[in-house]
């Protein structure tokens, strides 16, 4: 099959936004007809959204406890206690990923729960293995957390900020972009490599539309709505009398770019997983790579703005929470077959000049907790913050 004909999405939504619940019963009922969508990752997608708010309270008090309680105190030293930038490195860690997706633990709105602490021993841990780090939202604080750490530790990481708007409320689109203009003013924009508005809009747009073309008629009627504050983002940063104004984009599933949302941004994060396309782990670096290439770097470069292309998150998960879920066809959950991807991936696409975000920093709890099998250990470094028995190739990133 090739990569066009292989249609496919993926759940990595790390947010529960306030949400509006007939949207979300309109698109829990249409979730499943899509033809094109990995039907797991669906209903992933829409456990996410739909227990969020009742669940996530509960959630985050267990998680802000173990935050708080030192689990990760001594994975990293820092040589004077109360200088983060003193910290020590860890020989096995290299800076080479382009970039890694990130989102601190205890960010989802409203139970909330991130801790600066923790922030700066994720940023100490992720400045020793990439230069560049995206997030997927704004709540709870995290642009400034994540930048604040970034003053600390005084690393040389650069950081996307993003807004995760939703279309059916402006409520925490308008919330997240004053949470991104206040951590400007406050920190400037040195370390910002850009503000992405959505993560998977247009795929979450056409499940609650029943529809599966992103440029159909259904399509273009939820990318107005996106570039409404792609745009309303736009002017705001440059509202704000910037020396460097960040570019602006958007994050999407793979296959799911509009093109009238393209011709609006600077950059597309496209998100290409093999595991979620059942491609098997001998493939799934050469898969990823061609995906990309064809679905997204080429019909970019044919657009008049050309827009930077990125890969949001790639990936491949070392465990399942259970053993049915633990294969998808060909594609196997493992710590062998995660060494083996980034073994494949990391310095081919570094050396070849694919830039792209590592999915992801840690295996995140919540996840696991709500939907189980592959969901929540995707990350290089266990919940607590241990580097998972890997081996992280030494070759430096671009
Ligand atoms: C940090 O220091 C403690 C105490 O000396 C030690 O047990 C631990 O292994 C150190 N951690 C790292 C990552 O070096
Ligand atoms: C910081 O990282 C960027 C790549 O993100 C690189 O171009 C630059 O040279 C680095 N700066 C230093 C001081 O290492
Ligand atoms: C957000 O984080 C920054 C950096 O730690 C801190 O100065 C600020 O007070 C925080 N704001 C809120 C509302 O917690
Ligand atoms: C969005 O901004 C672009 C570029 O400035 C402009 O051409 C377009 O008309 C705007 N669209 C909307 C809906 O505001
Ligand atoms: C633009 O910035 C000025 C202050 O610099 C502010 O008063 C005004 O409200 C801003 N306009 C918008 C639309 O954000
Ligand atoms: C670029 O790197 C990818 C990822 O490893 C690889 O599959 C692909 O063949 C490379 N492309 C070229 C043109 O070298
Ligand atoms: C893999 O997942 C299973 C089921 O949740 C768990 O028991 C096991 O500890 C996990 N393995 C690792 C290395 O964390
Ligand atoms: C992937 O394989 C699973 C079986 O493990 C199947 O249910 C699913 O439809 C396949 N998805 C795709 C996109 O081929
Ligand atoms: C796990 O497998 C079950 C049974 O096949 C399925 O209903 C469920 O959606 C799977 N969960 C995930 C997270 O893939
Ligand atoms: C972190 O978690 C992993 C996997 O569960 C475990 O093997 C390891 O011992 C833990 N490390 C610490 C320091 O607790």
């Amino acid at each position: 099959m090739s990569a066009q004909a292989r249609g496919y999405s993926d759940i990595d939504a790390p947010y529960n936004q306030s949400g509006n619940s007939n949207w979300l019963e309109k698109q829990e009922s249409r979730g499943k007809r899509s033809r094109w969508i990995v039907i797991g990752s669906v209903l992933g997608l829409v456990g996410l959204i739909a227990i969020g708010v009742a669940l996530g309270v509960t959630l985050s008090k267990k998680s802000s406890s173990k935050t708080s309680s030192s689990s990760t105190s001594g994975v990293v030293n820092q040589t004077d206690p109360n200088d983060p930038s003193t910290f020590e490195k860890n020989p096995n860690l290299h800076q080479s990923f382009y970039g890694i997706a990130y989102t601190p633990e205890g960010s989802q709105y409203p139970a909330c729960g991130n801790s600066l602490d923790q922030v700066i021993t994720d940023i100490q841990l992720l400045s020793q293995l990439t230069t560049r780090i995206r997030l997927y939202g704004a709540d709870c604080n995290q642009s400034a957390l994540v930048l604040e750490a970034i003053k600390q530790t005084k690393v040389n990481l650069t950081v996307w900020l993003a807004n995760y708007n939703i279309p059916t409320d402006d409520t925490p689109y308008t919330r997240q972009k004053a949470a991104i203009q206040s951590a400007i003013q406050t920190y400037g924009t040195d370390h910002i490599g850009g503000v992405t508005v959505g993560n998977e809009y247009m795929l979450n747009y056409l499940n609650a539309n029943g529809a599966t073309d992103p440029n159909s008629a259904v399509g273009n009627q939820g990318a107005a709505l996106l570039i409404n504050d792609i745009n309303d983002t736009r002017y705001m940063l440059g509202n704000m009398s910037l020396s460097k104004t960040p570019p602006v984009g958007t994050a999407e599933a793979g296959s799911y770019f509009n093109t009238l949302v393209l011709q609006d941004v600077d950059y597309g994060m496209s998100n290409v997983h093999p595991w979620f396309a059942n491609v098997s782990i001998d493939q799934s670096a050469a898969w990823t790579w061609e995906f990309f290439e064809e679905q997204n770097v080429q019909p970019a470069a044919a657009l008049s703005n050309t827009p930077q292309m990125y890969i949001a998150e790639t990936g491949w998960p070392s465990n399942s929470s259970d053993a049915g879920n633990e294969s998808n066809g060909p594609s196997t959950a493992s710590t062998a077959n995660l060494q083996t991807f980034i073994d494949t991936f990391v310095c081919q696409a570094n050396a070849n000049g694919t830039e792209y975000f590592y999915f992801e920093y840690f295996d995140e709890i919540w996840k696991d907790i709500q939907f189980g099998g592959v969901e929540g250990w995707w990350g290089l470094f266990y919940s607590n913050r241990t580097l998972k028995p890997i081996t992280i190739p030494d070759c430096q990133s671009p």
